[in-house]
């Protein structure tokens, strides 16, 4: 802890920061007054658009959120990073976190999000050990643990993991525990439903769905090809679920939590109502693309997060139908957008010409 304008700051280190969570956790706690290191990975090209909007110069006198480059794949790397933010809490939500394409690059999931997590767990061991320092570790697990488990699931269901991501993530959250138990450690495992946003990444399927259902409304688009319409999945709103990180690492004591709406749809379902927000009828223009599907599904995912609820004093405040809404409309103002430019023949700049 630092002291800030006479004031104790909390400092947090998120991995991941450059994602979906890590932008809304980041201005949650930059909200609440901490300082927040943030880990970003080198690019050929910018990856720091969701945290462009909070991206303080390092020139700037006073700054509260400060960025390093670091990968989860380096532990010497992020032993500097450690070092230096001296971090009270740590939130590790870097990962490849794309369940198809862990199926292609298992090995390299495997590396990322187990052994990553793996990696950041040794070097807090080390810091605690040397400094003395209290600090608290967030994993951040997923629903996609408990893959063919039977719904709805809680702490208590046993995992069945159905994808080399699930695995890796099964892996993290037992090298979580065990590095709890061993050491006597504060790390947390949320298990997390999914959960998504006008700033989810445009290839999971809510945000595909919601993209298309603008782009198609303003004339940018034809046709969306999607895998497998009957998987149902509980989905939260992302801004609801960082505040349950945050107050899992607040709590007394550390453990394993739940984090769900406890409803669930079907892709279908969630289809029909970005479509209709929209007054389209999306089977005009969904087609069925066999190369969507994956070798092992997970069928049915609903959360029981009673635990969190009642521990954590947590709910979620976002609806399923407010969450559609709220994609739809910002995909559909940035399909306006689009077709501006495109309308307006802005080109462009061709950087293969120079
Ligand atoms: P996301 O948008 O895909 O963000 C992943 C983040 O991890 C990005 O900042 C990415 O950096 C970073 N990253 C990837 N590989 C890395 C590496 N080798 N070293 C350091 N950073 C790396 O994911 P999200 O939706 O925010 O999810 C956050 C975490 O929660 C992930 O661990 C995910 O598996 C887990 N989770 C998500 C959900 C969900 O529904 N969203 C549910 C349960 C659990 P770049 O920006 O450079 O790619
Ligand atoms: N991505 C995608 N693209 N999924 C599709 C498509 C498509 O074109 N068509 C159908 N689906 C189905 C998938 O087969 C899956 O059953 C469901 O839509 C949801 O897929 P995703 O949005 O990719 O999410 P996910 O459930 O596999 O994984 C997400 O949630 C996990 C938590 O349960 C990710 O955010 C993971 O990182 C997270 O852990």
């Amino acid at each position: 802890m630092e002291v800030l304008g006479g004031e104790l700051s909390k400092s947090a280190l998120i991995t991941g920061i450059t994602g979906q969570d890590g932008s809304y956790l980041s201005e949650l706690l930059l909200s609440k007054g901490y300082t927040v290191h943030g880990i970003v990975r080198r690019s050929s090209s910018f990856n720091t658009a969701r945290i462009d909007h909070i991206y303080q110069d390092p020139h700037e006198a006073g700054r509260r959120l400060v960025l390093h480059y670091a990968d989860l794949s380096d532990s010497t790397g992020l032993r500097r990073v450690v070092e230096a933010a001296l971090p009270d809490e740590i939130y590790n939500l870097g990962a490849q976190s794309h369940v198809k394409v862990s199926f292609e690059n298992p090995e390299y999931t495997a590396d990322a999000d187990a052994m990553g997590t793996l990696r950041l767990l040794d070097c807090m061991r080390d810091h605690v050990h040397h400094t003395g320092r209290q600090v608290r570790f967030y994993q951040a697990g997923s629903s996609e643990m408990f893959g063919a488990a039977k719904p709805p699931q809680s702490e208590a269901t046993p995992f069945y993991p159905r994808s080399p991501y699930a695995v890796s993530k099964v892996a993290a959250h037992w090298y979580g525990i065990n590095y709890r138990e061993a050491y006597g450690l504060f790390i947390t495992n949320g298990i997390l439903f999914n959960h998504e946003s006008p700033r989810r990444g445009e290839t999971f399927v809510t945000r595909k769905i919601t993209r298309a259902a603008g782009r198609i409304k303003v004339g940018l688009q034809k046709k969306l090809f999607l895998g497998n319409l009957e998987a149902r999945r509980d989905w939260g709103f992302a801004g609801d679920y960082v505040e349950a990180m945050w107050r899992m690492l607040q709590h007394h004591q550390s453990g394993d939590f739940v984090i769900a709406t406890g409803e669930a749809f079907s892709v279908r379902e969630f289809l029909e109502e970005a479509f209709s927000c929209l007054d389209l009828h999306w089977e005009k223009y969904v087609e069925i693309d066999p190369a969507y599907f994956r070798p092992t599904e997970v069928d049915y995912l609903l959360g029981d997060s009673t635990k969190a609820r009642t521990a954590l004093n947590w709910e979620p405040k976002t609806s399923f139908k407010q969450l559609v809404r709220m994609m739809v409309d910002s995909d559909l103002r940035l399909a306006e957008n689009e077709r501006l430019i495109h309308e307006n023949k802005f080109v462009a700049a061709d950087l293969s010409r120079v």
